[in-house]
């Protein structure tokens, strides 16, 4: 009954860890890819403003106008990007989504940087495309000298997704420049998913799409604001692609939700240092906690780290840890590798000290 393209779609990794995992009583929960901090009280006050005030319809497909245009301004002062066109999404999945359906044919391939966010893999093949691996281990850095050797003739879209999840690496500059010289010499669209672009810790963000116009920069409100479940996002870029993904958005999500639109205008002049900084120190304390039993690398931005198990399969070592009651996500769910483990610092110092804790025993 099921379509033949669901066949490749195959999540059965994670959800048997999720499986697991309701079993347990009170887990050590570093699994959550979304803040421990909640939604800033001045942005959930306008937005239940707006609904109390009726701003409940469907708004424009490509979002209300203000939003676009604060957010391209935003994207040209922070990050030197000047985008041709903005379309407003539900969430970046969302804008992900539309921009796989928009670029991709079956039989084109897709440079997918290894580990990666797992939806690209899956999208790519829900496209009939083909994502091509680039191993990044053991240092998690994505070179275009790694990339060139992955290009052919049906390469199409490049993927970059700096500060990453689920490693926590920023992509260096003099990579991402160039990354913009292949790009350009094979004319390819760069994708720069760029949801973590707040959590950068050690160095101020650069996008690759200040460089490179054929770049799609996608970012939201998710991780920044905490607003996971309001579903809201954006994709700029060249206007050819931000059209025909506005067109595939009216015959599917419609428009992204109305109140969080209005909201999110309000969030874009809320200051987020606070618990950027917070979270920075979260960082050091797990990256300082576990680096001298586990190999990893030190994450510039977002909330991850990637170490590598001490057991051959890492698989066999999430298990393990599930049975000290400490939640991790294998390797396995974002590489093509089972080697390592995925860790979110998305969580309260004291979870952390013990998630620390449990993994040192386990060495
Ligand atoms: C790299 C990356 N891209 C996109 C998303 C999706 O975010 P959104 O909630 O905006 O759909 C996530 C969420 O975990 C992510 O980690």
């Amino acid at each position: 009954m099921i379509a033949q393209r669901m066949s490749h779609m195959d999540s059965s990794g994670i959800r048997k860890i999720f499986d697991l995992a309701k079993n347990m009583k009170n887990p050590v929960n570093l699994s959550i890819g979304q803040p421990d901090f909640d939604v800033p009280s001045q942005i959930k006050n306008e937005a239940i403003h707006w609904i109390q005030k009726g701003f409940n319809q469907y708004t424009v497909t490509q979002g209300i106008p203000e939003l676009r245009e604060k957010l391209l301004e935003k994207l040209k002062r922070e990050r030197g990007i000047e985008a041709e066109d903005i379309l407003i999404t539900s969430g970046v999945s969302g804008g992900i989504f539309l921009a796989f359906m928009a670029l991709l044919n079956p039989g084109d391939e897709v440079i997918v940087p290894d580990p990666y966010f797992a939806m690209y893999k899956h999208l790519s093949h829900l496209m009939g495309a083909s994502p091509v691996y680039i191993d990044t281990y053991p240092e998690f850095i994505l070179t275009a000298e790694k990339i060139s050797e992955k290009i052919s003739k049906k390469t199409k879209l490049i993927l970059i997704n700096s500060p990453s999840n689920p490693t926590g690496v920023v992509t260096p500059q003099r990579e991402l420049k160039k990354i913009v010289e292949l790009a350009k010499k094979h004319h390819l669209v760069i994708l720069s998913d760029e949801i973590y672009s707040e959590f950068s810790y050690d160095e101020p963000f650069q996008s690759i799409g200040r460089d490179y116009p054929l770049t799609l920069v996608l970012d939201g409100f998710s991780k920044t604001f905490a607003m996971t479940g309001w579903r809201l996002g954006f994709t700029a870029g060249p206007k050819e692609i931000i059209q025909a993904m506005t067109r595939l958005q009216q015959f599917s999500f419609v428009c992204a939700p109305s109140f969080a639109q209005k909201a999110a205008l309000k969030a874009l002049d809320c200051d987020m240092k606070g618990p950027i900084q917070e979270y920075r120190r979260k960082r050091d304390l797990i990256y300082e906690g576990l680096k001298e039993k586990f190999k990893l690398t030190r994450p510039g931005g977002a909330f991850y780290l990637f170490p590598q198990a001490p057991d051959p399969d890492g698989d066999v070592f999430v298990q393990k840890a599930l049975e000290k009651n400490l939640l991790i996500i294998p390797g396995s769910v974002f590489s093509e590798r089972k080697t390592h483990f995925r860790i979110s610092f998305a969580a309260p110092n004291e979870t952390l000290a013990k998630g620390i804790e449990i993994l040192n025993q386990m060495v």
